[in-house]
């Protein structure tokens, strides 16, 4: 058994109802517009939101804030070398930024890229660069009711109908995404991953892994796949991320950061690609956007993820959470992931067609009837794409506790109780790049 004590508390308090009708209104009925002091449970997103340790306090009075040469920076990629098995580091600061140095590195102008599906800034990454960003879940991914171990995998044969289409030469970069956050957190095979290698090699492709939730994923393997029940977290992750020919990383996830990314590579040549445009988009390649105490903390924090506790411990709460929901009679995607439960919202508010995103309805009736704020992943934030109608209450990493999900749970119950009282929005006022409408747009209440 193991669990947190708490060092440090962070007051929270619930708004009245009043106050939570005014500040919706003034969000444009977007909760990435409110402000945190008007939320009481945050569930927007896991990203950078989380608890750091106390070791990863005490590093960052440590941090070496050196230009060039950081101590801190050693020690990062000591941690990445041991964690993850990548000899070259390029700090970035911030997942996306990791995205931009890589991608930007690979990309040019009409290439496709297949992933088992894109997280939002990475669609956006590739469609930057004049790419195709073309998603490659396997069947059954978006279906919330089906019950398998691995949903999160790469579709081979769709991807091969990708290189049938346009080309190998067109396909010089594959991505698999671990855990497929766009794919209601679903983890990915290490079996899938050899694969996805094998594949990219036929055609050629330089073969990357999004290693946001690396740790998380081969937890899920340690459970779900016997071939792997005797193998601890860390040789899981070592051996899944080691198919790869780079990762792209976010620490604010499972470097249980507030801040931080880097891309990781064996490549010798690739890493110098990297290094050059990470100095003009990041910084000098041993801080790379990051201030040295950042780099420290990330160090620990990369340690902490594959020490097993953390990881089992969050997935055990997020299934729990998952249960409480459902008990309140809220539909909730299965299985449940590892860094959130998943709402059907296609499901709970079936009168409201997708194009009048019944996602967002459900969000904005989470946080007026209890202040929780959790994010629309359906047809708002994903236009243009087939997709279920999903609401993601992601869990910070260390944060919330059993009666914080009892309030979650008893609120989706509440706002799920008239359903039809629940109307459906349009958007008011579209944001210039459509893959990242979702944080900016503002919508308006149908009559
Ligand atoms: C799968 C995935 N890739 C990339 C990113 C981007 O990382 P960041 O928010 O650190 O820029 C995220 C963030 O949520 C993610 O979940």
């Amino acid at each position: 058994m193991v669990g947190y004590k708490s060092k440090v508390v962070e007051s929270i308090s619930l708004p009245s109802r009043e106050r939570r009708e005014r500040a919706l209104e003034e969000a444009g009925h977007n909760v990435f517009n409110l402000s945190s002091s008007d939320v009481f449970v945050d569930l927007l997103t896991d990203s950078g939101t989380g608890a750091m340790s106390e070791d990863q306090w005490a590093a960052m009075m440590a941090g070496d804030e050196a230009y060039a040469g950081s101590e801190s920076f050693d020690r990062l990629a000591s941690a990445v070398r041991d964690v993850m098995g990548f000899e070259h580091v390029v700090p970035t600061h911030q997942g996306r930024g990791a995205e931009n140095v890589l991608y930007g590195s690979l990309l040019s102008e009409g290439d496709a890229v297949p992933n088992n599906t894109h997280f939002d800034t990475t669609r956006a990454h590739v469609a930057n660069q004049g790419a195709d960003p073309v998603d490659c879940p396997v069947s059954g991914a978006f279906d919330p009711d089906l019950e398998e171990p691995f949903k999160g995998n790469f579709s081979l044969e769709r991807a091969r109908e990708v290189v049938d289409e346009v080309g190998a030469d067109r396909v010089p970069l594959v991505i698999q995404t671990i855990t497929n956050n766009s794919a209601a957190g679903q983890p990915v095979s290490v079996e899938n991953t050899r694969r996805v290698r094998e594949f990219a090699d036929e055609i050629d492709a330089t073969f990357v892994i999004d290693a946001c939730r690396f740790a998380e994923n081969a937890a899920f393997v340690k459970r779900r796949d016997p071939a792997y029940e005797d193998r601890s977290i860390g040789e899981i992750a070592r051996e899944q991320l080691g198919y790869a020919d780079a990762v792209v990383m976010s620490g604010k996830k499972d470097a249980f950061v507030n801040v931080g990314g880097f891309v990781a590579t064996d490549d010798p040549a690739l890493y110098d690609r990297c290094k050059q445009r990470a100095i003009l988009y990041e910084g000098f390649p041993t801080y790379g956007g990051m201030a040295g105490r950042d780099l420290a903390a990330m160090a620990v924090g990369l340690r902490e993820a594959v020490d097993g506790s953390t990881v089992g411990e969050r997935i055990a709460s997020v299934r729990e959470f998952g249960g409480l929901l459902a008990e309140a009679g809220v539909p909730v995607y299965r299985p449940i992931g590892g860094h959130a439960v998943y709402i059907d919202a296609g499901e709970a508010l079936s009168h409201i067609p997708a194009e009048a995103f019944p996602g967002q309805a459900l969000v904005c009736e989470l946080y007026r009837e209890g202040g929780v704020r959790g994010v629309e992943l359906g047809s708002f934030a994903f236009p243009d794409t087939e997709r279920p109608e999903l609401v993601r209450l992601a869990v910070p990493r260390r944060t919330y506790h059993r009666e914080h999900f009892e309030h979650v749970a008893e609120t989706a119950g509440a706002a799920l109780e008239s359903p039809e009282s629940v109307s459906g929005l349009e958007v008011a006022t579209d944001p210039a790049v459509p893959e990242l409408r979702h944080f900016t747009a503002e919508l308006e209440p149908l009559a």
